[in-house]
């Protein structure tokens, strides 16, 4: 059975002093919790402290991108080494806003893919379509030809840990969440395509996240769905209850 991950993505948000009063707020509050895999991925500059302040408690901490290289005349960027010798256990990875302003490409999803791997982050790979690319009938085609660029070369045995996120463009930070019926038919598609790539054992084991306004009051219908296995939530991850209503879904 897969294990679900509901990780919080916290993108460009919170103060230093702001992370401190989440932290305290929200571990206690979800220490519990042993069913559900829980990640919060924060700015670069907080996931040490945040780290630090989750140990002992059941709360894991990604980063939201990793650069390739392991070290480098790179400015400004941080490799996989560094993350994972600060705390962070995962990396999400492609995200559509990373896409959409900062030029990311399958191609890059894919050397940041191995990047990760090798660092031992766990790699959350996110594809999506557009509001034109699904009004135009492309959105299998632009999903399969993503999930197959961006894990191009990637061994069946390297893919064991893989998570992937389902990220319809039209509904992040939009307030239009995909009916759970249109996200499980994307996670099926997803599930047929990694079986394809690696085989059904893979497939089967593979953790399959939505993401795009996801709420409280819409957690529960996903996660009903048999190949939605948790969510990376963006909005209501940055406020303790709302993350904690989401964590503590029914379905
Ligand atoms: P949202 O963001 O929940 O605010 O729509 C989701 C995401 O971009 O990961």
């Amino acid at each position: 059975m897969r294990k679900p991950l509901i990780a919080g993505n916290w993108k460009m948000f919170k103060s230093l002093d702001e992370v401190g009063t989440f932290a305290d707020d929200f571990i206690p509050g979800v220490s519990d919790i042993k069913d559900t895999d829980i990640l919060i991925c924060p700015p670069y500059v907080y996931i040490q402290a945040l780290a630090q302040a989750c140990e002992g408690s059941p709360v894991m901490v990604g980063a939201q991108n990793v650069f390739w290289e392991d070290q480098g005349a790179y400015t400004a960027e941080i490799s996989a080494p560094m993350l994972k010798s600060i705390g962070a256990d995962y990396a999400i990875l492609g995200h559509s806003e990373r896409r959409q302003f900062f030029s990311e490409t399958d191609e890059t999803v894919n050397k940041r893919l191995f990047a990760s791997l090798k660092a031992d982050l766990v790699p959350i790979v996110c594809v999506g379509e557009t509001l034109g690319q699904r009004e135009s009938g492309k959105t299998f085609e632009v999903i399969g030809s993503q999930i197959r660029q961006g894990l191009k070369g990637l061994s069946t045995e390297m893919s064991a840990t893989l998570v992937i996120a389902y990220e319809p463009v039209w509904a992040i930070g939009t307030g239009k969440t995909a009916t759970p019926e249109i996200a499980q038919e994307v996670h099926a598609y997803i599930r047929k395509v990694i079986t394809d790539l690696f085989g059904s054992q893979i497939a089967q084991g593979m953790r399959i996240l939505y993401g795009g306004s996801v709420k409280g009051e819409n957690i529960d219908a996903l996660m009903a769905k048999d190949d939605i296995d948790g969510a990376l939530v963006g909005g209501a991850s940055l406020e303790a209850a709302s993350f904690e209503r989401i964590l503590r879904f029914k379905g």
